[in-house]
């Protein structure tokens, strides 16, 4: 049976980004015979994380969200950097998949490999969403691995063919996707 990765993104921008980057890095994983989707913001909207929500009963969204990250063997994550930090979308989509359902579906990070991403126009690339949200992963017990990778100047990052012009990133991006193949493949054996 094939690995299963799931891209979620942090930005649920029409152009975004960290979106794109997502998606090419997810197109290098099926070269490599990975089964890969994308968790879709549009069909599944999660409201903001309210408690009382929660009390109300799990939105759709979140309980699809749950399922999702629950199937997938391991997880692409991309987050834009908002203010030295990573998005709002990003924090949502990680809270509401770190609570209990009655699926019986409790923290789904637990466990499960997770690598980020980040892609900003600055010349950081966003590193300090990666940096900022690499605790809160670590607080999960998600296994999030030491590889990471920001790509910046992402507004002019790709060649006409679609790939990355900088080698350097690239190559970091191969890196960081053949550990996240090998430790979600070791894992699900
Ligand atoms: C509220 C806000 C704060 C931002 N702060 C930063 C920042 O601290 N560092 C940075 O590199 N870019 C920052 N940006 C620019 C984003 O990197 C840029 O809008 C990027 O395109 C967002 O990601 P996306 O293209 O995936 O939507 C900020 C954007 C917004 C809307």
């Amino acid at each position: 049976v094939a690995l299963k990765i799931l891209g979620i993104s942090g930005s649920s921008r029409m152009g975004s980004y960290n979106t794109a980057f997502l998606e090419y890095a997810l197109g290098i994983l099926r070269e490599k015979g990975v089964e890969t989707s994308v968790f879709d913001h549009a069909a599944h909207p999660l409201p903001l994380f309210n408690e009382d929500l929660e009390r109300e009963g799990f939105p759709e969204g979140a309980a699809a969200l749950k399922q999702a990250i629950a199937e997938a063997d391991g997880i692409l994550f991309a987050s834009p950097e908002y203010n030295a930090s990573f998005s709002p979308l990003a924090k949502n989509i990680i809270d509401w998949a770190s609570r209990p359902h009655v699926s019986g579906l409790n923290n789904v990070w637990a466990n499960k490999p997770v690598v980020v991403i980040s892609a900003s126009p600055g010349g950081f690339g966003g590193f300090r969403s990666l940096v900022s949200i690499r605790p809160v992963f670590v607080q999960l017990e998600a296994l999030i691995l030491p590889q990471q990778v920001s790509l910046g100047g992402a507004h002019q990052a790709f060649n006409e063919d679609g790939t990355l012009k900088d080698a350097r990133t690239a190559g970091f991006l191969t890196s960081a996707l053949d550990r996240l193949v090998h430790v979600a493949g070791r894992l699900k054996d």
